[in-house]
C-alpha cells in the first residue's frame, strides 16, 4: 500500500537518489529488493558501514553479523529475546547507546507473515518522526513544553550506567522541533524500575506516549526495504500472532521474517 509520507523508489535506483530522498524526507522505501544477505550488505554499504549488533549474538543472521533476523521463535521468545517475541515493540532508536550516533536504520521485509488478524496484530511497522512527537506535546501542553524539552536535553542515567540525554542538538536543525533523539527500547522499563518517583521518568513517559500516538503505520510487503534517518525517526512494530494451532492440533509458527541493520 502506498503512503504519501513514505516515498517509494524501485529497486535498481541510483544510490545518489536514495541519499537525496533520505536527506529530504528522512526515510525511503525501496520496493522489490531481493532477500539476499550479500546483496543487502553490498547495497547498504554504499550508504555507510553496517554495524554489528551490540547487544550480543542472539538474533544475528548466520550469514552476516550485521543483519538482525527478526522472527517469532517460541523458545527464544520465552527467554525474552526481543528478536523472537510476538508482542508489540514500542517506537525506539537503533543502537541508542552507540556514539557517534549511527546514521541510518534499515529493515527488509523478507516475509510479512500472517495478515488476517485484527489491525494491530499483523506485525504492522511503526515509524515516527521525533519532531512530530515534540510538536504534539507543545500543542497539548504549551505551558510545560519548554521544561519537558529541557529535561529531554539533560543527561540521565541509562541502563548501562552511562549519562546521556534523550534529545540532542543537530548541526543542521531544520525547525524548532528538529532534535535528534536516542530512545532505548528498554529505557522506560529501566527508569520505572530504578527511579519511579523521579520527574524524569514522567517526562520520558510523556515523550514515549506522544511518539506512539504520532507513529505512522505501514504494512510492509515482501521485498520492501525501508531506510530511515536514525537521528530523526524512530521505529517499532505492532504485535504479531506468534503461532496457531492447526485443525490437527499441531502448532504452526508465523513465517513473518524481517532483517534489520544499522549503518554508521
Ligand atoms: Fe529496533
Amino acid at each position: 500500500m502506498s503512503h504519501a509520507w513514505l516515498p517509494t523508489l524501485d529497486c535498481g535506483v541510483a544510490l545518489g537518489q536514495v541519499e537525496e530522498v533520505l536527506r529530504r524526507d528522512g526515510l525511503v522505501r525501496i520496493a522489490g529488493f531481493p532477500a539476499n544477505t550479500a546483496h543487502l550488505i553490498g547495497f547498504v554499504s554504499g550508504l555507510g558501514t553496517p554495524l554489528g549488533y551490540y547487544g550480543g549474538d542472539a538474533g544475528t543472521h548466520a550469514d552476516n553479523g550485521a543483519i538482525w533476523q527478526v522472527k517469532y521463535d517460541p523458545e527464544a521468545s520465552s527467554r525474552g529475546e526481543v528478536h523472537a517475541v510476538d508482542g508489540p515493540l514500542p517506537v525506539h532508536s537503533s543502537q541508542a547507546l552507540r556514539e557517534p550516533r549511527p546514521r541510518y536504520f534499515c529493515m527488509l521485509m523478507v516475509d510479512p507473515g500472517w495478515q488476517d488478524a485484527q489491525p494491530g496484530y499483523n506485525g504492522e511497522s511503526l515509524l515516527v518522526r521525533w519532531s512530530d512527537a515534540l510538536q504534539e506535546i507543545s500543542q497539548r501542553k504549551p505551558a510545560t513544553y519548554q521544561s519537558i524539552l529541557e529535561t529531554l536535553l539533560r543527561s540521565i542515567r541509562h541502563p548501562d550506567d552511562s549519562l546521556r540525554s534523550i534529545a540532542y542538538r543537530l548541526a543542521d536543525m531544520r525547525n524548532d522541533f528538529d532534535f535528534g533523539v536516542r530512545l532505548k527500547s528498554d529505557l522506560l522499563a529501566h527508569l520505572r524500575d530504578s527511579a519511579p518517583e523521579d520527574p524524569v521518568t514522567s517526562v520520558v513517559t510523556q515523550f514515549a506516549d506522544a511518539a506512539q500516538r504520532m507513529a505512522r503505520r505501514v504494512q510492509l510487503e515482501a521485498g520492501d526495504l525501508v531506510l530511515v534517518d536514525n537521528d530523526r525517526w524512530g521505529h517499532g512494530r505492532e504485535s504479531t500472532v506468534g503461532r496457531r494451532r492447526t485443525a490437527t492440533g499441531d502448532w504452526l509458527a508465523n513465517p513473518r521474517e524481517l532483517w534489520s541493520l544499522t549503518i554508521a
